[in-house]
């Protein structure tokens, strides 16, 4: 196992650049996950980090090396990719002992180690099968195994889970966090589903257009968004924006609505704002704030109500179940210490 160091890494395919300056800490034994929408620079990155692109510029550590100029196969990784491609003409066994036997390691050996991956990952019984006799939990099992026999010091992920269907997604999820917990293995994890990164990381980076926005503990950045990029991606569904201005203690949205704040900024007062506040964090309230119904989508377990106040669109998410119909008022009241402000024009987040 070994600690990862990325120092203002950057990248540029001929004179486009897509990283522009990139540090990142990985903790030995630690799960990163990087996180931003598609062509923010997550695979670029995870690539340089393997070897697999060269770096523009910066430094990539790995232990106590510098790698940017070491090869792939000697930086001690294992990645493991979305398209796990396995070959086709080779059992399980044979394609998760494939890389020793390219390194001639000794067979009792190879057969100890596939047997031993084969045993954490639940693949004991299929080791003789063929890809192609196998579901696509299976096949990304054996895609993972390929990558344990290695015994690296890093495991890269680059959207291991988005070919499988949303129940195995979040089954193989909840395994691939668990193998983590026993191997202990410093790992780089890509993907551009939030629900992923907040679930499995130890930290998670989000990123954006080739920059970093953020980084933290899953909850730190949940409840503590540095940014509007960061506030509208964690979190599901997405927090409400509502524009307006800080009055006295509260806010009034342009709509003209007042919502309460817990305390505003000192000598705030007529200042524009962006008032932040998720779904989750409204209660239906009888001095709450009037609005207006859209549509109710029950889902069981919780209700998501889509309702418009002072012509802005507002989704709640109450665990409590609502018989309210389209076009009927109701009332709700966001918790006043759970609301984020952000500024209106740097969209950074204005610490009351
Ligand atoms: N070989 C290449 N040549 C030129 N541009 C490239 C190359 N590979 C990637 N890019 C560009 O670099 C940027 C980052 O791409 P990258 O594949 O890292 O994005 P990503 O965050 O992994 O996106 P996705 O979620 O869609 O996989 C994109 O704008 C992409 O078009
Ligand atoms: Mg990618």
């Amino acid at each position: 196992m070994a600690a990862v160091e990325i120092r203002d890494v950057r990248k540029a395919f001929g004179a486009t650049p897509v990283i522009h300056g990139v540090s990142i800490d990985i903790q030995d034994g630690e799960f990163v996950i990087l996180v931003g929408p598609s062509g923010c620079g997550k695979s670029t990155l995870l690539r340089m980090i393997a070897g697999l692109e060269n770096i523009t510029g910066g430094e990539i550590r790995i232990g106590d090396r510098v790698v940017n100029n070491v090869p792939p196969k000697e930086r001690d990784i294992a990645m493991v990719f979305q398209n796990y491609a396995l070959y086709p003409h080779m059992t399980v066994a044979e394609n998760m002992g494939f890389s020793l036997k390219l390194r001639r390691a000794p067979k009792a050996e190879i057969q100890e180690r596939v047997n031993r991956a084969a045993q954490i990952l639940g693949l004991t019984q299929l080791l003789d099968r063929y890809p192609r006799q196998l579901s696509g939990g299976q096949r990304q099992r054996v895609a993972m195994g390929r990558a344990i026999v290695r015994d690296p010091q890093v495991f890269l992920f680059d959207e291991p889970l988005s070919n499988l269907d949303a129940k195995l997604r979040v089954a193989m999820r909840t395994e691939i966090k668990e193998l983590h917990q026993r191997l202990k293995t410093t790992t780089v994890y890509v993907t551009h589903d939030q629900i992923e990164a907040m679930t499995m990381a130890d930290k998670i980076v989000v990123m954006h257009d080739g920059i970093v926005e953020q980084m933290g503990a899953p909850l730190e950045l949940y409840d503590r968004p540095d940014n509007l990029f960061v506030a509208g991606f964690i979190g599901s569904p997405a927090m409400n924006f509502i524009k307006g201005r800080i009055e006295g203690q509260g806010f009034v949205s342009d709509g003209g609505v007042t919502l309460p704040l817990a305390r505003a900024p000192q000598g705030a007062t007529g200042r524009r704002a962006i008032y932040g506040i998720r779904p989750e964090h409204f209660r239906l309230s009888g001095d709450g704030v009037p609005v207006q119904v859209v549509v109710v989508e029950p889902t069981g377990s919780e209700t998501q109500v889509f309702v418009e106040a002072g012509g802005q669109e507002i989704t709640c998410v109450f665990r409590e179940r609502v018989t309210a119909k389209p076009g009927e008022t109701i009332r709700i009241a966001p918790e006043p210490a759970l609301v984020h402000l952000f500024d209106e024009q740097t969209g950074r987040r204005l610490t009351a």
